[in-house]
């Protein structure tokens, strides 16, 4: 059997409603836990509510309601959201649970029995906002914190400490003899230049307010309540059930913890060293993403820049949401979220790349072999290809284990890049003509594998769009899958069915743009590419139907289109798109042509009287209606 996967995201504080940053780090565990289970490890995958704190408290405060009423309301935010994305957890903590506080006390008795953990006087700086203290130096100007720049406040308390700094060597050993176990590496290094600057024990107990874990009751000592971040991190423990009998601590042996870096020195400097001083192992990982900005600012509620995700997957669909998310930032840095770039992305490498490849190799063999589509002269003729897509394919499998979501799918697109590039380069309508058959039935044959390669592959990060691409080609996406095509390279014979367009065109942005944020520069130069309603009234752009297609003598580039344009007569139109098709293929369709267009003669004989309209990507695509309409219909 695979060895046993953990997998967990930050437990969310309830003093905030999910925002995008949120579903950031929720998604990319969720792709990461969906990719364990399609390669057949038994996975357990974590999310929750962080409950506790005086941050907390005084949230609650301000709206008139007890924490708990409070948390109960923002934690159930959560939870409902991350039902209607469908993520996939396991378990859904929160700190609030009974079986939590047990645990947390459980932990506390270990580590002071094991002598980690003295009773001394805490005086210092405390950034409530953050839950973290500070000493003096490390303050910004006017005690303010480092982290978020709000004011700190002196505290001065009796409070228990953690023997942090006995753990400074230990830390610095395991940063260097396990190279992953922080990623992306430039995290790494911050972190290790932190403890390398030194480090002091830890005060995890509170007196001044109540909203926490009480103590065990064996260290008699009412009046504390413990360090949130103590409480908060000990949950990945209580939810595998340390303190239970029937605990599923098999789990822990492969952890993998995603955080945002904001929280990577909770989880790469003192949990480590708590997990030490409770005799368990490490995590394997602890990866660190970067943080979603608005116009360079990190989002939060109080600068009002907060993007709702539950809008953004309403309005572009929630696994386009997820592939640009997952594609948008290298791990590890900050990304600013725009809807131009969302749209920029869902209309070229989804619809252009992703759909189109289906759309044609759907087409293709219904042309040529009745959707049937064999590949037995798949390796004889295209074996190179076939290398090629593994190569990227395995390259995808190595940067989704470090979790660089970003280069997986560049690598996943590349096979897509190949498998359109193909059919453009070895033209299987032009092999049919010459009667090269079973050359143009493999063609496509190895369209469809490398498809269904990147499907599988890509099921983790876009589960709903793996499914579809699935269906049409009639085969299903599980571990049996993933080791036959992906892993072993090999080749099946599929039959595909027509399906509706993955991806429809995305022509405008869909969301009013959230308000601009403080410090959002006002008046920005404008675009000079802009036109009024009445420059575009000037364009006549008509549908009309292909009556003759063919190619042009003495060029490589040239088809001669008749066209009906609903006008007395048609017209003869030149186009340079020989390349990408066959013009067998275009007589009786409609397209759309820019109709008010002066005249010209090309090719010293021909008046061209109009232009054909496509788009480009790399590749290229004819413009064409939803549905049939009568020729001459206007385009506006
Ligand atoms: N409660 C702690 C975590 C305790 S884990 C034992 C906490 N909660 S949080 O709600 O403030 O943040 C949780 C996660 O959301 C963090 O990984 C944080 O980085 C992430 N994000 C919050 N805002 C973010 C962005 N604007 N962008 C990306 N992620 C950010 O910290």
């Amino acid at each position: 059997m695979k060895e046993k996967v953990y997998i967990t995201t930050p437990i969310y504080y309830v003093n905030d409603v999910p925002h995008i940053g949120h579903a950031y780090t929720t998604i990319i565990a969720d792709t990461f836990a969906r990719f364990k289970r399609l390669q057949g490890h038994p996975t357990y995958f974590m999310t929750g509510t962080d409950e506790h704190g005086q941050k907390i408290e005084q949230a609650a405060k301000a709206r008139g309601k007890t924490p708990k009423e409070y948390a109960d309301e923002i934690s159930a935010k959560f939870r409902t959201l991350w039902d209607e994305f469908e993520i996939s957890y396991d378990h859904f903590i929160r700190t609030t649970d009974e079986e939590h506080k047990l645990t947390a006390q459980n932990v506390f008795s270990k580590m002071q029995a094991n002598g980690d953990i003295y009773k001394g006087e805490y005086e210092g700086f405390y950034c409530v906002s953050c839950e973290t203290f500070f000493t003096a130096t490390q303050l910004l100007d006017d005690n303010c914190c480092p982290d978020c720049g709000r004011k700190t406040s002196i505290v001065k308390e009796e409070s228990y400490f953690f023997r942090l700094s006995k753990y400074q060597d230990a830390l610095l050993k395991w940063y260097k003899n396990d190279e992953l176990c922080v990623i992306p590496r430039g995290k790494k290094n911050e972190v290790v230049s932190f403890v390398k600057g030194g480090l002091k024990d830890l005060s995890i107990t509170r007196t001044s307010f109540d909203w926490g874990v009480k103590l065990p009751a064996s260290a008699n000592d009412p009046k504390h309540v413990m360090y949130v971040w103590l409480d908060a991190l000990v949950n990945y423990l209580t939810t595998l059930g340390y303190s239970r009998d029937d605990a599923l601590m098999d789990f822990w042996q492969n952890t993998t913890h995603i955080v945002g870096k904001d929280i990577l020195r909770f989880h790469a400097v003192y949990w480590p060293a708590f997990l030490m001083s409770l005799n368990l192992a490490l995590p394997k990982h602890v990866a660190a993403h970067g943080w979603w900005t608005r116009n360079g600012e990190k989002m939060s509620k109080s600068k009002g820049n907060v993007i709702d995700p539950r809008e953004v997957a309403k309005a572009y669909g929630l696994e386009n949401f997820r592939y640009f998310m997952l594609r948008e930032v290298p791990f590890g840095q900050d990304g600013d979220f725009s809807q131009k770039a969302l749209i920029e992305r869902i209309n070229s490498e989804l619809g252009n790349g992703l759909g189109n490849l289906l759309n044609r190799i759907i087409g293709m063999s219904g042309k040529y072999s009745e959707f049937k589509i064999d590949a037995s002269n798949v390796a004889k003729f295209y074996n190179a290809e076939l290398e090629e897509a593994h190569a990227h394919l395995k390259s995808a499998i190595e940067n989704l284990e470090v979790l660089a979501t970003n280069r997986y799918l560049e690598e996943l697109w590349k096979v897509v890049t190949l498998a359109n590039g193909v059919i453009a380069k070895y033209e299987p309508w032009a092999m049919i003509k010459e009667g090269k058959t079973t050359e143009a039935n493999a063609l496509v044959a190895l369209s469809a594998n490398l498809l269904a390669k990147v499907a599988v592959l890509l099921s983790p990060a876009m589960p709903k769009t793996a499914g579809k691409i699935a269906e049409a080609l009639s085969f299903e996406i599980n571990e049996r899958s993933f080791k036959d095509l992906v892993l072993d390279n090999g080749v099946q014979n599929f039959i595909s069915k027509p399906t509706e367009p993955l991806f429809p065109r995305i022509e405008s942005e869909l969301m009013p743009s959230a308000a601009p944020s403080v410090n959002e520069p006002q008046n920005e130069k404008k675009d000079e590419n802009i036109i009024t309603i009445d420059d575009f009234a000037k364009i006549v752009i008509k549908v009309g139907e292909v009556l003759e297609c063919e190619r042009v003598e003495g060029s490589e580039k040239l088809l001669k289109f008749t066209i009906d344009l609903g006008e007395q007569k048609p017209r003869t139109i030149l186009s340079g798109i020989a390349k990408y098709y066959d013009p067998s293929d275009l007589i009786g369709k409609q397209v759309c042509v820019l109709a008010n267009l002066k005249e010209r003669t090309m090719m010293k004989k021909y008046v061209s009287q109009g232009m054909i309209l496509s788009a480009e990507d790399g590749s290229l695509t004819l413009l064409s209606t939803q549905k049939k309409v009568k020729n001459g219909a206007i385009v506006g």
